[in-house]
């Protein structure tokens, strides 16, 4: 069982680490690193293996972990999951039922509904929004473009597939940007009238392109995978909706392309 003093341990697997600029570091923060990240190894055993104090390790690890996530950040390095597996919450919300008032406390087709979704999604808008695939729920935000296919959905300002948004919208024009598609064709059929996104990993590269620097994309769908993996964003927040026993959970992840600026 691990102490509190061990939870520095961060990613697994051998083939996670970053073998290029691993070598880069001191020699005694690669031989800890290593043990610790890549062999799974506990802070304590390795402590006691080099003689020193388990606190040792843990720095040694946090120092080289800071060290390759810096190099990742100036584009000098290719991601890898111990980037991607620090520095962002992951909040587990069960969702379910109703309110008092009536109102669904579960994720219905019309996601925002949920004051626990809509709230959560609110905190992290600012500057102009565009919500690319709107729906019927309007976010409470004072700058707010709102584009769906489905011309009966209200108060639309487009009404475009969010794969030609960029015809629309000059790339960075947005601070952040809601994709909320159909998650898979069934749920477009059953729920959406079969208007769907026919390729939803396309259509989040072009969305990708409106965020300005420094702004966010805001992703559901049923995988936690998102833009994150990519050179020049980082991952801020990460939401697992629990819906009960038997349905698979939302994934909601809160992306932020890197802002660079000139020293
Ligand atoms: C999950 S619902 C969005 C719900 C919305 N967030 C809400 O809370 O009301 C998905 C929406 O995406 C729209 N849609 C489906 N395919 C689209 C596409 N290719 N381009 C733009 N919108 C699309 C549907 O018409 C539907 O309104």
């Amino acid at each position: 069982m691990s102490s509190k003093s061990e939870q520095c341990t961060i990613g697994t697997a051998e083939s996670d680490l970053p073998e290029d600029y691993l070598s880069e570091l001191s020699e005694t923060l690669e031989t800890d690193y290593r043990a610790v990240v890549g062999g799974g190894v506990s802070p304590s055993k390795q402590a006691d293996r080099r003689g020193v104090n388990t606190s040792t390790v843990c720095t040694n690890v946090k120092r080289a972990t800071t060290k390759i996530i810096q190099r990742w950040r100036d584009g000098q390095a290719t991601p890898h999951s111990t980037d991607q597996s620090k520095g962002y919450d992951i909040e587990l919300v069960p969702i379910g039922g109703r309110n008092a008032d009536g109102s669904p406390a579960a994720i219905s087709k019309w996601t925002f509904e949920t004051d626990l979704v809509r709230n959560r999604v609110c905190d992290h808008l600012s500057g102009r929004v565009l919500n690319a695939c709107a729906g019927r729920t309007e976010l409470p935000h004072p700058n707010i473009v709102r584009n769906d296919i489905n011309g009966e959905m209200p108060n639309l300002d487009s009404q475009q597939d969010v794969a030609t948004l960029r015809e629309c919208y000059q790339d960075g024009a947005f601070d952040a940007v809601v994709f909320d598609p159909p998650f898979d064709l069934t749920q477009a059929e059953t729920h959406y009238e079969g208007i769907h996104v026919s390729d939803i990993t396309a259509a989040r590269d072009e969305l990708a392109e409106l965020v300005a620097p420094g702004g966010v994309l805001i992703e559901f769908g049923w995988s936690s995978h998102s833009v994150s993996s990519w050179r020049g964003w980082e991952p801020e927040q990460m939401w697992l909706f629990q819906r009960g026993p038997t349905v698979p959970d939302v994934f909601a992840t809160v992306d932020r392309k890197i802002q660079r600026t000139l020293l």
